[in-house]
């Protein structure tokens, strides 16, 4: 049984610096390796070849044209790979069997002495295949549509308090509305990356990881190996938003490739690949009921989500579940339906659940705001709950009215006109939007080791992963802080499994879990010193700690970052264009442990949610049963000319109920209500509801 315990008092003051990244020359001068930069001795490259049926089962493959080209040192199929133990993850089930679950599933694996030749190997393998029919079409009557027990991060699928519906039919003003969010791509800015290297029956693989400790059980398990025998070193990440928080094929493909030939092989995916096969943002149909006084409390709040996962494994996106957390309203409904169809299998992306269901429900307000005709500011602050809605637990801290009302003054609300489509400047409609955000807090037991040296430096370790962030930098922080140094004694090693063992960069709770045990292995160490007679012995001291029990244990509170995002669009009439020309973000989330990659982590969710708003989007063409938009081509990332004046800032928020260092988890935060304030700002500017992201020219004109 665990029982909750407050923390252990931070202590210090080297938090909160704006302490730069410390692997940022590293990185620029191109020093710094990523999992396809390491130049292994004999090094060869895996190519995979996509299935290109939606489904049915391969009969037969033809390597021989393949295997004729220069280079090319082996063709993996389903009928000759190596047998794996079954994963647990049944998308890592590769080339263990015939069949093909969707469009894109890796049918077989090229692999050549160059990247080019294995590309060209790839296009040569002939796969034939029985088409069985598909069916890629969400809609919520599907016949296969149900509800699930759990959606996603182990919440109830179904949270019923109250009458819902008949409160919602009997409220006075009412707002029964639908919203869709389209399938969206995570697109990394390293696409997924393997190199796998075999010394008899040890591993070692240099990955493009959230997580290392993960990737080494996964592989230990398909590999039936002793976890010892495999070293998972992810140095340096180039990015990931959820879609490298679990091993992805590229590992599995890497460690099969090589143990076939001999040789180091890296598995690099082509970007076009990436849709199909690392995980998407699942498509969610959103339908929201709110029901108030005429005064604008909130009745009834009704939030019913359909969304899909694939045959290979259920994902369900937890879209619903921001509505448990905002708003106090008696009655609430919030559920989700899924439908598993013949199609890619949807994965974790940046703030999985938040990031839609908020886009529904700070849209839905803003419609409730101006069916009651109250300042959707207002509204949101009359509606604030005592306690958390869906658990009735009281809020370790939460800050929202105090978010809403400093981005208003900062952002000079009290001048809004509210009359929609009534400001104009030439050909351009002008207009100002407001969402709220939130974000839930997860932490998760981590151990690390500190070292104290007789030269007077420091080190920690602890497996933590830097997928650039500024891991690495902020616990040497942390570090200092405890250890009452300056930060430039503190060295941090990071990113191998032979370091101390450590949960993933994910659920942005990668700084609260590493840091709470980095704090504690610090303190340790600390006393250690103090109390040492004598000088330091030749090998140092170290300390090591975990928060197995502690990090994990049932907190009493609910958790939760919350935010307010404020955005000013101008839409072009003309051509149909909508560009923002302000975007602010005012967050409560903790104590903010170093405000330049503070900044950076909420401005770069907040530049997410402009894509998510506006440009970014993906179609799954039923007849084909996959994604059309497959590189950055087509779908559209945001770049720096999207994006002229964002600006975030925070309010200091001193929560004891958190960790050692009082913060909370900041990646993504910032991607959460973003396209519902710029989406009201578009309604704001033009009187026109647009229900369908994203906001691209042909659906405003
Ligand atoms: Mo994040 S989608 O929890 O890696």
């Amino acid at each position: 049984m665990r029982t909750y315990e407050e923390p252990a008092p931070r202590t210090g003051a080297a938090l909160g610096a704006a302490a730069g990244r410390r692997e940022g020359r590293e990185k620029v001068s191109g020093a710094a390796r990523y999992a396809g930069e390491h130049h292994l001795s004999g090094r060869v490259y895996g190519w995979p070849v996509p299935a290109g049926i939606a489904r049915g089962r391969v009969t037969g493959v033809d390597t021989s044209a393949a295997l004729a080209l220069p280079g090319v040192l082996a063709v993996l199929t389903p009928g000759d790979a190596p047998r794996l133990a079954e994963p647990d993850d049944a998308t890592l089930a590769l080339l263990q069997n015939p069949r093909v679950p969707h469009r894109g599933w890796c049918v077989a694996l090229a692999v050549a002495e160059t990247p080019e030749s294995a590309r060209d190997a790839a296009r040569a393998v002939r796969v034939t295949y029985a088409r069985e029919p598909h069916d890629a079409g969400l809609r919520p009557d599907h016949p296969d549509a149900y509800e699930p027990e759990e959606a996603n991060g182990g919440q109830p699928g179904r949270l019923e308090l109250g009458d819902p519906a008949a409160a919602f039919a009997a409220a006075p003003v009412r707002v029964d509305t639908a919203y869709r969010v389209p399938p969206l791509h995570n697109h990394p800015m390293e696409p997924h990356t393997t190199t796998a290297d075999w010394d008899g029956d040890r591993l070692t693989v240099y990955t493009s990881s959230q997580g290392g400790t993960t990737v080494r059980s996964v592989l230990a398990g398909l590999f039936r190996l002793p976890e010892e025998q495999i070293t998972v070193i992810a140095e340096h990440v180039g990015g990931g938003f959820g879609s490298k928080g679990t091993p992805r094929p590229d590992v599995v493909l890497a460690a099969m490739a090589a143990r076939r030939t001999g040789r180091p092989v890296t598995v690099a995916f082509p970007r076009r690949h990436l849709p199909t096969t690392v995980g998407h943002r699942a498509p969610t149909l959103h339908r929201l009921r709110l029901g108030a006084t005429p005064d604008g409390r909130l009745i009834a709040l009704l939030h019913e989500v359909t969304t899909h996962t694939s045959r290979v494994k259920e994902f369900v996106e937890q879209a619903a579940v921001p509505s448990r957390v905002m708003y106090a309203a008696p009655h609430l409904l919030s559920t989700h339906t899924v439908v598993p169809l013949d199609v890619p299998t949807p994965s974790w992306m940046r703030a999985p659940g938040e990031a839609p269901g908020m886009y529904a429900l700070e849209s839905a307000m803003d419609e409730l705001a101006g069916a009651l005709g109250l300042d959707p500011v207002e509204l949101r602050i009359r509606n604030e709950p005592e306690r958390d809605p869906g658990t009735g637990s009281p809020f370790s801290s939460r800050h929202l009215v105090e978010c809403l009302r400093e981005g208003a003054r900062r952002f000079g609300w009290d001048r809004r006109d509210p009359r929609p489509g009534t400001r104009a400047d030439g050909p351009l409609l002008l207009g100002t939007g407001v969402a709220a955000a939130t974000y839930p807090v997860m932490v998760s037991p981590s151990t690390a080791t500190a070292t104290a040296l007789p030269d007077g430096t420091f080190v920690v370790r602890v497996n933590a992963s830097d997928i650039g962030t500024g891991a690495r930098t902020v616990l040497a922080q942390v570090a200092a802080d405890a250890l009452h140094v300056p930060l430039d004694r503190v060295r941090t090693e990071v990113g191998r499994t032979d370091l101390p063992p450590a949960p993933l960069a994910g659920g942005s709770s990668g700084t609260a879990s590493w840091g709470w045990a980095v704090h504690e292995a610090c303190t340790d160490l600390a006393a250690r010193l103090a109390a040492l007679t004598g000088p330091l012995p030749t090998e140092g001291i170290e300390t090591r700690a975990d928060t197995t029990g502690r990090a994990d244990a049932d907190t009493p509170y609910a958790r939760h970052a919350f935010g307010a995002h404020f955005a000013e669009v101008a839409v072009d009439t003309v051509t149909g264009e909508t560009r923002v020309r302000r975007l602010l973000g005012v967050y409560a989330a903790g104590r903010i442990l170093n405000a330049r990659t503070a900044r950076s982590q909420f401005v770069g969710g907040m530049t997410m949610g402009l894509g998510m708003a506006l440009t970014e989007g993906s179609t799954l063409d039923r007849p084909f049963g996959d994604f059309t938009e497959a590189d950055l081509a087509s779908y559209h990332v945001p770049a720096h000319a999207d994006v002229p004046d964002i600006e975030a800032d925070w309010i200091e928020e001193d929560d004891p109920h958190l960790n050692p260092m009082g913060s909370k988890g900041i990646g993504e935060i910032g991607i959460v209500g973003t396209a519902a304030a710029i989406g009201n700002a578009v309604h704001h500017a033009t009187g026109i509801r647009f229900r369908d992201l994203p906001l691209t020219p042909d659906r405003i004109l």
